[in-house]
């Protein structure tokens, strides 16, 4: 437990001081808005600009929605907190998005955060001690918590309190402080990675999956419309098919080719000026990038289709191994260019057919 010296003032708790000096300002943490920290400003006020605010505009996740519209009627008919969600999956596929039309549906305000910005016990106590009644905490990336925070959750989710203690050795006192009933929204791309006590304190637990390219050529069309962009059908779906799946990277696309549109064809985008346009990005039919072949090539090339170890792939392709972990894996083993085994990743025929390689005599055993 942490030991705080807590200041009341007439309207209660005003600070609480810990024992390394940790001053949370709790009405001025009231009024600094809590920022995600993984996207620059331009990306981020893009984003935020064409999220669907509502069940009405939201595109995709269809069965994931039909739960959810239950579990908030439900909530709503007995006027209380919706039950503590955990939604996990690749990046991209909207959690942050979900997490505010849950929100406006409920209509209570989100605080948005991420676990990376909760390093100190005073972040998180901050936060909890500055939600309203009903309100929605957004946790991203919540399986980087650190266990302090972790302790400090468990009860403030469970009964909605913070133990606390006060003084030192015969006069310390244990104090209880009541929080208002919120609702934590957590956000994962590594559910695996979550503690078991945490992973137990979330009432729903969701997955979300890849987009469709109907779904995706849905999300395009809609972005084009709020951009004031015009785009036909077989243009958007062009587009959806080399989105790998996912609505963040459908929405990027649209603005290149639009770009591309506008410097080539007068700003009207065709599917030929969408397939060019892709093609100098150097995304293929398959949606992947540079980095993807680069791993894929890899292991054809260097390992005979492998299995190998994903830190020996990151040392020789120069990338980060949770950034090929998080991002470029999911994609890869959900169109099945990849698979995961005991000894390491190896790759499928499809992968040397896709890249235009000959299947060894060699390797042909191990690949089928
Ligand atoms: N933009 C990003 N994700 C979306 C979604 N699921 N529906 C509509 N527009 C989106």
């Amino acid at each position: 437990m942490i030991n705080y010296v807590i200041m009341f003032g007439r309207r209660g708790i005003l600070s609480i001081i810990s024992d390394d000096n940790d001053f949370i300002n709790v009405k001025q943490e009231k009024k600094n808005p809590v920022v995600k920290t993984d996207a620059n400003d331009s990306d981020r006020a893009f984003e935020n600009s064409i999220r669907p605010k509502d069940f009405g505009s939201y595109i995709g996740q269809t069965n994931l929605l039909k739960h959810l519209k239950i579990t908030i009627e439900a909530s709503k008919k007995r006027e209380k907190a919706l039950d503590h969600i955990l939604f996990y999956g690749p990046p991209g596929l909207g959690k942050t998005t979900l997490a505010g039309v849950i929100g406006n549906e409920m209509g209570v305000p989100v605080k948005i955060t991420s676990a990376p910005a909760l390093e100190r016990p005073r972040d998180i106590i901050g936060i909890l001690m500055s939600l309203e009644e009903n309100q929605i905490l957004f946790i991203d990336e919540i399986h980087r918590l650190n266990k302090v925070a972790e302790e400090i959750l468990y009860p403030a989710m469970e009964d909605f309190y913070l133990d606390m203690t006060t003084g030192k050795a015969q006069t310390v006192k244990t104090l209880r402080i009541p929080l208002p009933k919120f609702t934590l929204i957590g956000a994962t791309t590594k559910a695996g990675e979550l503690s078991g006590p945490l992973r137990d304190r979330f009432g729903i637990v969701h997955r979300l999956e890849f987009y469709t390219p109907v779904e995706l050529a849905q999300v395009i069309k809609r972005t084009a419309k709020i951009l004031d962009i015009e785009i036909d059908e077989k243009s958007a779906y062009a587009i959806a098919r080399r989105s790998r799946g996912t609505p963040r990277i459908a929405n990027r696309l649209i603005k290149r080719v639009s770009d591309y549109a506008i410097v080539k064809n007068d700003g009207k985008i065709t599917e030929d000026i969408a397939n060019k346009s892709l093609d100098i990005l150097e995304i293929d039919e398959y949606g992947l990038d540079n980095t993807d072949r680069n791993l894929l090539k890899l292991i054809i090339e260097k390992y005979d289709g492998g299995p190998v170890g994903i830190e020996t792939i990151s040392a020789a392709i120069g990338e980060d191994s949770r950034t090929l972990e998080d991002v470029c894996e999911p994609y890869l083993l959900q169109c099945g260019l990849l698979q995961r085994t005991p000894r390491g990743r190896k790759v499928t025929p499809e992968t040397y057919r896709h890249l235009g390689y000959k299947i060894s005599n060699s390797n042909q055993q191990s690949l089928f």
